[in-house]
């Protein structure tokens, strides 16, 4: 049996893509048994649906309370049983209740060189702006476990890039994105290795 992966995202799942295609040229040995999504239409369905990948889609602003949610969320999870929970541009935060069950099973790829510009407020091309703003001479992203604090799980790996003078946020957003392509079916790859021997 292949080690198993639910993969949850919210917008256009260009990580979501890389992950599933490093499956299928046989790079990574897995399979994405289910895809959470919880915005309507996003880019991330029309890959699942190309992939035929089983989608569930979840928003804690359709249900009467939170507590509903986190239900149905913990339900559907247990009835993927994942070996490893990817976050690929997911922007909710996951319930504690989730975090719990599966520490150290859930991984999230940055756009950023955390531990900086992380956390709220950072995400999408408002983390690409603050690095250019603040002048930085190098970016990147970072794949690191999933707690309840935004960003703060342990840091698994890293890959930098540089950021040029003339650099635009789409610019130095487009450069770290291909990076985050090779990255995090490579990270997903190896900790998949670490976390099944140790079961
Ligand atoms: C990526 O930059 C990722 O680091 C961040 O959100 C973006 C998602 O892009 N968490 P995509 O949906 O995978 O194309």
């Amino acid at each position: 049996m292949k080690p198993k992966i639910v993969v949850f995202a919210s917008g256009s799942g260009s990580n979501f893509k890389a992950i599933a295609e490093a499956i299928h040229n046989q790079t990574l040995d897995a399979q994405i048994v289910g895809l959470i999504y919880n915005r309507p239409e996003i880019g991330a369905l029309k890959i699942a649906k190309n992939f035929g990948i089983p989608t569930y889609y979840l928003n804690d602003k359709d249900f009467p309370n939170y507590e509903e949610y986190e239900l149905r969320l913990l339900n559907i999870l247990k009835t993927l049983k994942p070996d490893l929970i990817a976050l690929a541009g997911y922007l909710r935060k996951i319930p504690k209740s989730v975090t719990n069950q599966y520490t150290n099973q859930i991984l999230n790829i940055h756009p950023s060189l955390l531990p900086k510009y992380g956390g709220a407020g950072y995400y999408g091309i408002k983390v690409h702006e603050a690095v250019i703003q603040n002048d930085e001479k190098e970016s990147g992203c970072t794949v690191h476990l999933v707690n309840e604090a935004y960003d703060e799980g342990a840091i698994i790996e890293q890959v930098k890039v540089p950021v040029m003078a003339d650099d635009t946020p789409e610019i130095l957003a487009k450069r770290v994105l291909k990076e985050e392509h090779q990255l995090y079916p490579k990270v997903i790859k190896n900790y998949l290795t670490q976390i099944l021997k140790k079961s």
